[in-house]
């Protein structure tokens, strides 16, 4: 197997490679050294079949989008993912196979929804669920520390002892470590019960990756272009959100409006679309947002596959002055895991 670490500093990008096929993947891809992966590949002899993100990430730029437009590369990623230009969605216990190697996805959520691991060659990649004598912060995109304490204990520290640990960070200068280590010396999670892991996560004030929403929005959204003015932190939070029963409760009401804010493929792709739904994509949505002036006065639901995306459509509305705007939580995923009627 062909492997190295690419970037040398705190973020880290993985690139796998099979000896035989000459088959590559590169996990957690920064777009700061795109160049750099390229010609590294071209220096190895390697073919790029697939990035892999371990989850949307905050702090960097992603390069699994301009990868994916020079390569013709795979973007895999988790099925919670949000960003609309995924070619591969993954699921607990799905394969990804680089060539001859295999390795198994592991959902392992908690620093956000969509966060996958990846087992396989006596190796995990963690992403930033599990770090080295650490753990990724869970207290905003979606994170959650019950649910990250859960993963961690029972998909990672029930893989041998021996698995050699890749996390997507580290900031001490680390670089490999093992699940026996981190099981007997990991000091936000070892020995801890999941209350008293849950009571510290909440207890640290972790402070907010710099130009968080410059970086997280594109990453989110695969929108990169300057019509859209991506909201704040802030305005996101003030989102009303909605579960998939609310909104189906609420569609007795004809006032509603569904604002479906996907990309075409996605409205008529596997998931479908609610019936009556208007479709105006994220991208689209300022340039198109007087198409709403009629339901300025009516209650707007936003949609999207995860409901990340949809999120910002509705702090763009309020933004814009429209005066009851809420969102899907979770989207379609959520709306199909009710079982609610679509349309193809
Ligand atoms: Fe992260």
């Amino acid at each position: 197997m062909i492997f190295q670490e690419l970037n040398r500093g705190k973020c880290k990008t993985y690139l796998v490679g099979c000896e035989e096929t000459r088959k590559a993947i590169l996990i957690d891809p920064d777009l700061l050294h795109t160049d750099r992966y390229i010609a590294m590949l071209g220096y190895r002899g390697l073919t790029l079949d697939a990035t892999v993100d371990t989850h949307t990430h905050a702090d960097h730029s992603m390069a699994a989008f301009p990868l994916h437009d020079l390569t013709g590369s795979r973007i895999i990623m988790s099925t919670y993912a949000s960003a609309p230009a995924i070619t591969d969605y993954v699921h607990d216990g799905d394969t990804v196979e680089v060539g001859k190697l295999r390795f198994k996805v592991l959902h392992t959520p908690g620093h956000t929804p969509d966060s996958i691991s990846l087992y396989g060659e006596g190796r995990v990649f963690t992403g930033d669920v599990l770090l080295i004598r650490g753990t990724g912060r869970a207290d905003f995109q979606g994170g959650d520390a019950g649910a990250q304490y859960d993963a961690i204990t029972r998909k990672l520290f029930v893989l041998p002892d021996a698995t050699l640990v890749y996390p997507a960070h580290d900031y001490r200068g680390n670089t490999v470590s093992t699940i026996g280590e981190e099981k007997k010396h990991n000091p936000r999670i070892a020995g801890k019960t999941r209350e008293e892991y849950i009571a510290l996560m909440n207890s640290i004030q972790f402070p907010l990756p710099d130009k968080i929403q410059e970086v997280l929005m594109p990453n989110q959204t695969a929108i990169e272009d300057d019509r859209t003015k991506f909201p704040e932190l802030a305005e996101l939070s003030k989102v009303q959100q909605l579960s998939a029963a609310d909104v189906r409760k609420l569609m007795r009401n004809p006032e509603i409006v569904l604002l479906d804010v996907r990309e075409m493929h996605e409205y008529i792709g596997d998931l479908g679309h609610i019936g009556g739904s208007l479709l105006i994509p994220l991208r689209e949505l300022t340039m198109r947002a007087s198409e709403l002036d009629p339901y300025r006065n009516k209650h707007i639901v936003c949609i999207c596959r995860a409901g990340v995306r949809s999120t910002t459509a509705a702090a763009i509305l309020t933004g814009l002055g429209f005066e009851h705007v809420s969102n899907l939580h979770e989207g379609m995923l959520s709306w199909r895991d009710h079982g609610f009627p679509v349309v193809g």
